[in-house]
């Protein structure tokens, strides 16, 4: 099958694409500096079935750029839109940031690539978002603009699964990883997450279009 996931340099993005190479699959990777992750160069090196793409998700011409970037790529099976970021500060900044890379990549990307989506036998569009994002599990706040984004991932993902009746859509929380974003205390491993993400985007099937889910298959409040 042909996958592409945003935000492949580290963490849970590299896990994803370490492992969908080994179930077989030919993987398109976004990564703003690709050649400054030793791991994706070495799998690039092992594996003909490795496409890099080198895009910030941000830029201006992204849609068009990652159009042109497939331009050879008859369709897309899966989408996993991992990228996203992390800002601790609830400054104006820092929910602009936010909301551009959580929110409105994922859904920039996934209406890019609706032409692409669409010849594929039973299509998937994947969003790694987070418990953060739920409202009804929200007892602590803080980290107010990180939490917001998600949020608004998670009703972009049940806007898109509505929309796009004939396409798989789940949202997906990791777990608490670790990674640089979820630092060395987290009690989850990149490859124990996204051994459960895996095992939940197989299952996926069309009647459970639109979900809120956690890496072990738990159904999440909203
Ligand atoms: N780790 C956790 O505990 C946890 C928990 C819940 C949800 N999540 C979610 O899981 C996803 C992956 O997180 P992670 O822990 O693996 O974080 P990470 O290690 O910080 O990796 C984030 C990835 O996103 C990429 N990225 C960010 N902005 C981008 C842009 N504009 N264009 C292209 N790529 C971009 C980064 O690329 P660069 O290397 O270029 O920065 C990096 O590859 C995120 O959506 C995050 O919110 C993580």
């Amino acid at each position: 099958m042909n996958i592409l996931i945003t935000g492949v340099s580290k963490g849970i993005g590299l896990a994803l694409t370490d492992e969908a190479l080994e179930k077989g699959h030919h993987v398109f990777g976004v990564a703003r500096h690709p050649e400054e992750s030793h791991e994706l160069m070495q799998l690039q090196k092992k594996n003909n079935r490795l496409t890099i793409i080198k895009l910030d998700l941000k830029e201006e011409n992204a849609a068009e750029k990652l159009i042109k970037a497939l331009a050879n790529c008859s369709h897309i099976d899966i989408l996993i839109n991992n990228a996203g970021i992390y800002e601790k500060d609830s400054t104006k900044e820092a929910f602009i940031k936010s909301f551009e890379v959580n929110a409105y990549i994922p859904f920039m990307v996934t209406e890019t690539l609706v032409p692409k989506l669409k010849p594929a036998h039973s299509p998937k569009v994947i969003h790694i978002t987070s418990l953060m994002g739920s409202i009804e599990d929200n007892s602590s706040g803080g980290s107010v603009a990180y939490r917001a984004s998600k949020t608004a991932l998670n009703m972009i993902h049940k806007c898109l699964s509505l929309e796009h009746n004939w396409l798989s859509c789940m949202a997906i929380h990791p777990g608490w990883v670790q990674t640089s974003m979820g630092g060395k205390e987290a009690p989850t491993t990149p490859k124990q997450s996204v051994s459960g993400i895996w095992k939940e985007i197989e299952r996926l099937t069309l009647a459970e279009s639109g979900c809120f889910k956690d890496f072990q298959g738990n159904m999440l409040p909203w």
